[in-house]
């Protein structure tokens, strides 16, 4: 197989974890939303999840004051609002508002779900031992909830400047993995 270099600037593009979500943080009864693509699993149960969030971003501050939050998973209906969400801050418009979208109340968490997202999962900070160091909040998921009538979910992928990859076919294998 012949291969050429690659920019280490871009690599992030091939290893993109997961679905792009939608992180839902509130403050003194003000809620804001910041799109994500940099978050791993790491640990089934209870389920844990790292993700990198800017000290640039306004919900950098939030979470790190309120240590809660919400993940919200959207699909590719919502990805024009995913784009607008992670385009704009919270520090200057209510992103509810200007994009649409409907807060739901969690049961655990003071951030809102947001209603469109098929799935939406509470949290809350359990180690914040790295967030100086790496801008790493580790979280553990309280409380998820989930669309029972969407089967097959086309989530996107975020492959670096806007391009996005769109979950498609669902294959099944044997497996020992859970
Ligand atoms: C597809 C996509 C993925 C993103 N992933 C991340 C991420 O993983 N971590 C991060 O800090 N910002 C990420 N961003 C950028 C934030 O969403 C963006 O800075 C946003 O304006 C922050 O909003 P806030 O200031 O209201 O918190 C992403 C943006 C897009 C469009």
């Amino acid at each position: 197989m012949s291969k050429r270099s690659f920019p280490l600037s871009k690599v992030y593009g091939l290893l993109e974890p997961g679905p792009v979500v939608m992180v839902t943080t509130a403050r003194k009864g003000q809620a804001n939303i910041m799109t994500m693509s940099w978050h791993t699993m790491m640990e089934f149960e209870p389920p844990t999840i790292g993700c990198v969030i800017s000290n640039q971003n306004h919900t950098f501050g939030i979470l790190k004051s309120t240590r809660e939050c919400v993940i919200n998973i959207p699909t590719l209906e919502l990805a024009e609002k995913v784009v607008g969400c992670g385009n704009s801050s919270g520090r200057k418009i209510d992103k509810f508002k200007v994009f649409g979208l409907t807060q739901a109340t969690a049961s655990f968490v003071k951030a809102p779900l947001i209603d469109e997202c098929y799935a939406n999962l509470e949290c809350k900070v359990v180690d914040g031992g790295m967030i100086a160091k790496y801008n790493l909040f580790i979280l553990q998921v309280l409380k998820a909830w989930i669309n029972p009538d969407k089967k097959d979910p086309r989530t996107i992928h975020h492959r670096g400047m806007g391009v996005f990859m769109v979950a498609g076919e669902t294959i099944k294998l044997p497996s020992k993995m859970k």
